[in-house]
C-alpha cells in the first residue's frame, strides 16, 4: 500500500450537496474546538442525552489508567435508547426493519421495541438476575438477542455476548470467566440454508459450567432440542406468562458502572473481557455514529455487522437506538440464495447507508458486478467499512459498483477496546482509498517509535492515542493488571494508550494504517489470537507444538497457517491435517480453522524459546527472513 501514499491522484472528494447537508461540515474547526477545551467538547455532547443526575466531573485521570467519566452523574444507556423515545413522536418510528435468511420480515416501532425489552427484562428479572450481575448471550442474528441486550442494560445487568461461530469450550471459558448463572440462547440460527444447532453447543458448553442456573431458548429455526426441566426455559412460553409484563422500570445506574463484557483476542490464549460503560459509551457511540455517518430521520441505517462483536454492539445496538434512527438487520449469509441477495436487500429496503467490512466487500465483489447491476442501489448516500485496512481494489469496487462513484466511503479505524470509531473520516472529509483518514474530533492520535518520537511522515511506528476519550475500556473484567501491563505500560512515562497496530502518517496528516504488531491476526475480519489457535491445536494428543501465523488471502484478508510438531512415535496418516481442522473447529470455532497445517521437524525459535512467528511467515511467502541474529540453531 505504501505507493499509493501521497499519491495525489488518489484523493477523492464528496459531493457539495453531501457536504452542505452534512452534521459537521467543517472538520478541522471541529476538531480545534474539541482540542482547546476537550472536557467542554465532551460535555457538550453528553448534553444531547438525558442523565437522571448530572455529573460532577467530565474525566477523573486521579487514577489513571482507570479513568472515570461523568463522574457522579446517574443515566442507562436504556433510558436514552428507548425511553426517552416513546415519550416523543419518535413512539411510532420504525426502530428495525429485520429481515431472516428464509425472507421472513418482522418490523418494529420505538414503542414496539420498549414492550418487548420490558417484558424481556421482567423475565431475566423473574429469574433472580440482578443489577451487576453478568447474562450470557449466544444467539443468531435476530431480534431477540438485541431485546437481550437491552433487557440487561435497563435492569443493570452487565451482559456478554458470544458470538455464535464460537465452540462450545470458547464459550465455556467465557460462561466461567464472566461467572453468569442465566444463559441466552436460541434453538438455532439460518446460515447458507442450514441450521446451526447453537442450543447444542449450549448444551455441551455448560455441563461444564455448574454456576448456570437457567437458559432462556428462543425458538428461531424449530429444530429439535433439549430441554432440561427446571433449567430451560422456552421464551416464547416465558413471554406468555404475566411476569412478561410489558412495564418495567429502569435501573438508575452510576456513569461509571458496567454496560457489558465483550471478549477479545490478545497476545496469550485465554480471551480478554473487554469492560465498557453506561455513562461515557453512550455519549461516545451516539456522537460519533451521528458525526461521521450523518443519520437522519429519512435514514436507513444497515450496519452488517453481528450484534455479537463490538461494530453491533456499538453501531446496531446502542448508537442507532440512541440516536432514534431507523436500522435495519439481516440474518443470514450475504450470497444466500445467491449473490444478490445484500443488493436487493438494499433497494426493497431503501437503504441509505451501508457499513460492512473489507472482506465481506471482496467476498461479493468475487461474483462480479452484473449481481449488484441488476439493482436500484441509488437511496445509498454514503459506505463505511470497518475491521481491516480496505485494499485499494476492494475500495474502487465498493465506490464505483455499490456507490455510482458518488457515495464517500467512511474507512473507520477503531477496536473493541475504544468502543467506537477512532480514527475516521466525516462525510466532508476528502478521501485517500485505503487510509482511515483523521482521528475524531477529541482523539489525540500518533504514530512513534519505539521511545515515543513521533515518526515523520511515510516512516512506519506504532499507533498511539494520547489522551483518554469517554468509550475507552475501563478494564479487563477481573484482570486489572492486565489492563495496564497491555495497553499503558510501554508509553506509560507518557501516559498513551497502546493501539497494537502500527501505522504510517502521510504529508497531509492521513493516517495509513498497517496492521497489528502483536500476535493477533485478522480473519475474515474477525480477530483471533495466534496463542487461541496454537492451544487448540496442542490440546489435541497428537501435537506436541504448533505455531500459527497469517497469510495474506484475497478474501479473508489472511488466512491461518499452521506448523506443528508432532508428537514422539505419531506420523501422519494422511487424515491428519483434517482432523486436527476438525479439533479446532470444536476446540475454539468455525473461524479459527487453519486453512493449511503442515507438519515440520523443528520450530524457529529464539535462543530464549520464543517462536518466531516473523520468520515462519517470511519462509512461507518466500521473503527475506530480516534479522535472525537471536534464532537459534
Ligand atoms: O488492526 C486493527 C483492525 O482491527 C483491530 C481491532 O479489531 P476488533 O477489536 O475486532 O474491532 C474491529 C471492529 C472495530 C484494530 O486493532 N482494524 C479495525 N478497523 C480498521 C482496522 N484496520 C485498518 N483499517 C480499519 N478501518
Amino acid at each position: 500500500m505504501s505507493d499509493k501514499v501521497n499519491n495525489r491522484s488518489e484523493w477523492f472528494y464528496p459531493p457539495e450537496d453531501l457536504v452542505r447537508s452534512a452534521y459537521v461540515q467543517d472538520y478541522e474547526a471541529a476538531y480545534a474546538r474539541a482540542q482547546a477545551d476537550p472536557e467542554g467538547f465532551w460535555a457538550e455532547q453528553a448534553r444531547e442525552l438525558d442523565w437522571f443526575e448530572p455529573w460532577q466531573q467530565v474525566v477523573d485521570g486521579s487514577n489513571a489508567p482507570f479513568y472515570r467519566w461523568f463522574v457522579g452523574a446517574k443515566t442507562n444507556i436504556a433510558h436514552n435508547a428507548l425511553d426517552r423515545h416513546v415519550k416523543t413522536w419518535r413512539k411510532n418510528k420504525i426502530a428495525m426493519i429485520w429481515e431472516g435468511e428464509p425472507g421472513d420480515v418482522r418490523t418494529f416501532s420505538y414503542y414496539r421495541m420498549w414492550q418487548e425489552v420490558n417484558r424481556f427484562a421482567n423475565i431475566l428479572k423473574s429469574m433472580g438476575v440482578k443489577k451487576g450481575d453478568t447474562v450470557t448471550i449466544y444467539m443468531g442474528r435476530v431480534p431477540e438477542m438485541v431485546w437481550a441486550m437491552l433487557a440487561c442494560a435497563k435492569i443493570g445487568a452487565i451482559h456478554s455476548v458470544v458470538y455464535g461461530g464460537f465452540s462450545d469450550q470458547a464459550l465455556t471459558d467465557r460462561i466461567e470467566d464472566a461467572q453468569s448463572r442465566v444463559v441466552v440462547t436460541c434453538d438455532g440460527a439460518w446460515l447458507r440454508g442450514s441450521i446451526v444447532p447453537l442450543k447444542d453447543t449450549v448444551d455441551e458448553a455448560v455441563r461444564r459450567c455448574p454456576i448456570v442456573e437457567h437458559i432462556i431458548v428462543v425458538r428461531r429455526t424449530g429444530n429439535e432440542v433439549y430441554m432440561e426441566p427446571g433449567r430451560d426455559y422456552w421464551y416464547h412460553d416465558l413471554r406468555g406468562l404475566p411476569i412478561a409484563a410489558t412495564q418495567c422500570p429502569t435501573e438508575v445506574m452510576d456513569s461509571e458502572d458496567p454496560l457489558f463484557i465483550l471478549y477479545t483476542s490478545g497476545t496469550t490464549g485465554k480471551p480478554k473481557g473487554v469492560l465498557h460503560t453506561h455513562g461515557g459509551y453512550q455519549v461516545y457511540t451516539s456522537t460519533t455514529l451521528k458525526w461521521v455517518f450523518d443519520i437522519n430521520d429519512e435514514d436507513r441505517w444497515w450496519c452488517a455487522a453481528d450484534p455479537g462483536w463490538i461494530t453491533g454492539h456499538s453501531y446496531i445496538v446502542y448508537g442507532p437506538l440512541l440516536l432514534g434512527a431507523t436500522s435495519f438487520m439481516y440474518e443470514g449469509a450475504p450470497a444466500h440464495p445467491y449473490p444478490n441477495r445484500w443488493w436487493k436487500m438494499i433497494e426493497h429496503y431503501g437503504i441509505t447507508i451501508l457499513y460492512t467490512a473489507p472482506t465481506a466487500i471482496r467476498g461479493l465483489m468475487r461474483f462480479g458486478s452484473a449481481w449488484p447491476n441488476r439493482h436500484d442501489l441509488s437511496s445509498l448516500r454514503l459506505l463505511g467499512s470497518v475491521g481491516e485496512p480496505i485494499n485499494p481494489e476492494a475500495w474502487k469496487w465498493y465506490h464505483t459498483i455499490i456507490g455510482k462513484s458518488r457515495c464517500p466511503i467512511m474507512d473507520t479505524w477503531w477496536q473493541t477496546e475504544t468502543g467506537g470509531f477512532m480514527i475516521t473520516p466525516l462525510p466532508s472529509t476528502p478521501l485517500k482509498p485505503g487510509s482511515a483518514t483523521r482521528p475524531f474530533p477529541g482523539i489525540e492520535v500518533d504514530v512513534v517509535d519505539e521511545e515515543g518520537n513521533s515518526v515523520p511522515p511515510g516512516t512506519d511506528g506504532m499507533l498511539v492515542i494520547k489522551k483518554p476519550w469517554p468509550s475507552m475500556l475501563r478494564t479487563i473484567y477481573g484482570d486489572p493488571n492486565r489492563y495496564v501491563e497491555q495497553y499503558w505500560s510501554k508509553y506509560r512515562k507518557q501516559g498513551w494508550y497502546l493501539a497494537g497496530d502500527s501505522a504510517r502518517k502521510d504529508e497531509d496528516g492521513y493516517i495509513w494504517i498497517i496492521g497489528r504488531i502483536d500476535d493477533v491476526l485478522k480473519v475474515s475480519g474477525y480477530r483471533l489470537g495466534t496463542a487461541e489457535v496454537e492451544s487448540g491445536l496442542v490440546s489435541h494428543p497428537a501435537v506436541a507444538e504448533a505455531a500459527v501465523i497469517g497469510i495474506p488471502d484475497e478474501v479473508k484478508g489472511n488466512a491461518i497457517h499452521a506448523y506443528c510438531i508432532l508428537r514422539a512415535g505419531v506420523t501422519d496418516d494422511g487424515h491428519l491435517e483434517a482432523t486436527l481442522k476438525d479439533h479446532v473447529r470444536h476446540e475454539v470455532g468455525p473461524i479459527a480453522v487453519p486453512a493449511r497445517i503442515e507438519f515440520v521437524a523443528s520450530l524457529p525459535k529464539t535462543r530464549s524459546g520464543k517462536i518466531m512467528r516473523r520468520v515462519l511467515k517470511a519462509r512461507a511467502m518466500g521473503m527475506p527472513e530480516g534479522d535472525i541474529s537471536t534464532l537459534e540453531e
